[in-house]
């Protein structure tokens, strides 16, 4: 991560940015070049340069230095090995579960850690992110993604089955990203604290289905809603702005409930 100067240094971590189809990031080092179809930049002239500025490729193109984000590391930095969750539907699952700062969240599985960042760098300082996942060379390639934005030290992964249950209790929310969380349900309602909510998210309708009837006859949860957020986002290009021609149509179903006191 740059230092907080803002003053690119040997070993900093930048995007370089051309157009929106030409992105990187990128570690600068003494003596490279970063090269690319639109020509090449000696890291040399980066280094010492204020974030944000605009340097010249090779080939006279301009491209621009920018400090990474979470979504450039998401869209471009983290390894991939599972199905990851999108922002899109990161951001509902965030506001719906109202966490913040000092959040103590359930997380299962945690998959590449996609989730898990974004949860990650809202609970930090004082919160934590407690996630169950059954494969550990998942949560390995989970946790070198956090380490890589250093998050890692918000997130304790534990490797297990979360239907065998887990271990916190009076946790402020859950986030479920699982085949079969109706066998989980015992698991999640163990580890909240009354009235905390869950956000489960399905790719099926059936799975919604199986879920809710699983829920209903569970009887610890109410308030229960479900969601699919679409998201378009539009060419910018003057006299001619509109919706792209594709988009991302399908992703999952974000299903929501509360906990509450079983008599
Ligand atoms: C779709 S991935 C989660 C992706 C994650 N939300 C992300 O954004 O990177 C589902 C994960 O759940 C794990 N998993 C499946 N069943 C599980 C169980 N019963 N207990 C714990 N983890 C489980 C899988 O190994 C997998 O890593």
């Amino acid at each position: 991560m740059l230092n907080p100067h803002e003053i690119i240094s040997e070993g900093s971590e930048v995007v370089v940015y051309i157009d929106e189809r030409r992105r990187w990031i990128v570690r600068v080092v003494r003596g490279k070049v970063f090269g690319s179809d639109r020509g090449y930049i000696k890291y040399d002239d980066i280094i010492g340069q204020t974030i944000g500025s605009e340097v010249k490729l090779s080939t006279g193109f301009s491209a621009y230095v920018l400090k990474p984000l979470l979504i450039d590391y998401l869209e471009k930095g983290f390894r991939r090995r599972t199905q990851v969750l999108y922002p899109k539907d990161m951001g509902l699952i965030l506001v719906l579960l109202g966490i913040g700062p000092g959040s103590r969240v359930l997380e299962s599985g945690i998959g590449s850690g996609f989730m898990t960042s974004v949860i990650a760098n809202v609970v930090r300082p004082d919160g934590h992110v407690y996630a169950y996942e059954v494969r550990e060379d998942f949560a390995k390639i989970a946790m070198e993604n956090l380490a890589r934005v250093g998050l890692d030290k918000y997130v304790t992964v534990k490797i297990r089955d979360i239907r065998e249950g887990v271990d916190e209790r009076d946790l402020d929310a859950a986030v479920i990203d699982l085949p079969n969380p109706w066998e989980a349900l015992d698991s999640i309602y163990s580890a909240l604290k009354p009235s905390a909510p869950v956000a489960f998210f399905l790719p099926t309708v059936s799975q919604v289905e199986k879920l809710l009837n699983a829920i209903q006859e569970h009887r610890g949860f109410t308030d229960l809603r479900c969601f699919e957020v679409l998201l378009r986002e539009f060419h910018l290009v003057s006299g001619a702005i509109r919706p792209r021609t594709r988009m991302i149509g399908h992703t999952g179903y974000i299903f929501f409930a509360r906990k509450v006191i079983v008599k």
